[in-house]
């Protein structure tokens, strides 16, 4: 894969993660964009914050690894900042998924578990807000994974002015629908682009649907506690017996923008390495402005 096709794909979960802050990068896949094209900056948090924050993510590592939860840890924090509006500047994550009205939306069904795993390890520190936590939990989540190291930039405000106020329900997209629901989510709503859909449709590399909380079933890789470009592969391979296809994501073939993007995600044998290696040029190409204040 060119060095820009693995900027497009890092360049979306940054820029969903850009858009549901403001003020902070979160990382839905903790995935982070080459370079800081979008001339984000970062909040500075205190020595002493930074410290937790590393060493709650010692603790995540081993956590999310040993209870195999990786996948629910990556839709926890998706759900979390998937429900930004751009227009209104509502929603995002701001850690109100761990209250009931919240995790009461059908399409969060099951993220009661995430939130309860993740209690007892939260209650440790709290100085962490749980914005920044439940985006950890993702990063940790890519990375215990084998996705690429992740770079995470903390500062959703801290906890003791976490959000109150959960975003209204309706805003995550629904499987059931096709690409104009696709992008009157993901580009009306949450101001990202058709890229941005494709490659975050990747998330299901990790993972599966249960049918009690979604009505769907099965995961849709055969290695889904593995991070890699199978979802892509497996989507263009078609049916196969026990692996899922949700409407959604038969959807990305049937589009004349989507498809190329699927087919060019799918082609790429060194996916991951890809991906790591941006992820490190994309260090270095933030440094000197990763600390400074976002606007
Ligand atoms: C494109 C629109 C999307 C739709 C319609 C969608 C829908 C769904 C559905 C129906 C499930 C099954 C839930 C269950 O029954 O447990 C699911 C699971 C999952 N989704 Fe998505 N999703 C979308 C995008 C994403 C994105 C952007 C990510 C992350 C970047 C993501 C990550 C996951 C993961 C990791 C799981 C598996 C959870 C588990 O194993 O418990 N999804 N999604």
């Amino acid at each position: 894969m060119p060095r820009h096709d693995a900027n497009e794909i890092m360049s979306a979960h940054r820029k969903l993660t850009d858009k549901g802050s403001t003020s902070a990068c979160i990382c839905v896949l903790g995935l982070e964009t080459c370079f800081d094209s979008m001339g984000k900056c970062y909040p500075t948090v205190s020595e002493e914050y930074n410290k937790a924050i590393d060493k709650a993510r010692r603790k995540l590592r081993g956590f999310i690894a040993d209870k195999k939860c990786a996948p629910l840890m990556l839709r926890l924090a998706w759900h979390s900042a998937g429900t930004y509006d751009v227009k209104t500047k509502t929603g995002g994550p701001f850690g109100t998924m761990r209250f009931k009205v919240e995790l009461g939306h059908a399409a969060n069904n099951g993220l009661d578990i995430a939130v309860r795993l993740l209690e007892p390890i939260k209650e440790q520190f709290p100085i962490i807000s749980y914005g920044d936590f439940y985006q950890l939990a993702g990063v940790v989540a890519v990375e215990v994974t084998g996705g690429p190291d992740v770079p995470f930039h903390p500062g959703r405000v801290v906890s003791s002015h976490d959000k109150e106020e959960p975003p209204i329900e309706g805003r995550l997209p629904d499987a059931n629908q096709g690409n104009d629901h696709l992008r009157n989510v993901f580009v009306e709503t949450m101001g990202l682009d058709d890229k941005d859909i494709v490659t975050l449709s990747g998330g299901h590399t990790l993972g599966a649907a249960h049918k009690e909380r979604s009505g769907f079933e099965g995961p849709w890789t055969s290695n889904p506690l593995i991070f890699d470009n199978s979802y892509f592969t497996e989507l263009l391979a078609g049916e196969k017996e026990g692996l899922l296809k949700l409407p959604t994501d038969k959807a990305l073939l049937a589009d004349p923008v989507f498809r190329p993007l699927v087919e060019k995600y799918a082609a790429v044998s060194t996916y991951l390495q890809r991906l790591k290696d941006c992820n490190e040029r994309g260090e270095k190409a933030r440094e000197g402005d990763y600390l400074l204040q976002s606007s």
